[in-house]
């Protein structure tokens, strides 16, 4: 049977091995995130592979409850992959945020933190097991399995 692998957070340009998904109410999505209810509209619960989460990670206002969502949707065994800013770099990707979301393309509904967090030990606490984690330049990836 197929895999189903989710690209969270894709915007209109997802990774073609993935499902595209995120907050709006798009029709060219796949899937849409109701940040509000915390589902994963058309999906079912315990039925995805993989979720695939390129620099989104600094832009959900509570991790936790993010996080808590995906887990409902993956199937044990199922993964999470993330790529997001390493912390040496934060700050410079925190300044470029700024100017391309308030100045360049003004996009004031996109929310970014304005501090590193430490999501990893927030993945440990909910009993996702490492498989994966190391820096490449300014990125860190990190591959994360539900239990
Ligand atoms: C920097 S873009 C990354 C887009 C794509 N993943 C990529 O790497 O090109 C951040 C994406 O996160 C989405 N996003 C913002 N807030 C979100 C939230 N609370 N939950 C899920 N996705 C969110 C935005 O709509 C946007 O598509």
């Amino acid at each position: 049977m197929e895999k189903l692998k989710i690209d969270f957070g894709s915007g209109y340009a997802h990774n073609k091995d993935y499902k595209s998904c995120d907050i709006t109410f798009s029709p060219i999505l796949d899937f849409v995130y109701d940040y509000k209810k915390n589902k994963i509209l058309y999906c079912k619960i315990n039925s995805v592979d993989e979720f695939y989460l390129r620099n989104v990670v600094h832009h959900l206002p509570d991790i936790e409850k993010t996080f808590k969502c995906l887990k409902k949707y993956l199937k044990k065994g199922g993964i999470i992959k993330i790529i997001d800013v390493n912390k040496n770099y934060f700050k410079q990707n925190l300044f470029l945020d700024r100017l391309w979301y308030r100045f360049i393309i003004p996009q004031n509904e996109i929310w970014f933190s304005e501090v590193y967090r430490d999501y990893k030990s927030i993945l440990k606490d909910m009993n996702f097991q490492v498989l994966e984690n190391y820096v490449i330049a300014e990125k860190e990836v990190s591959v994360w399995k539900k239990s």
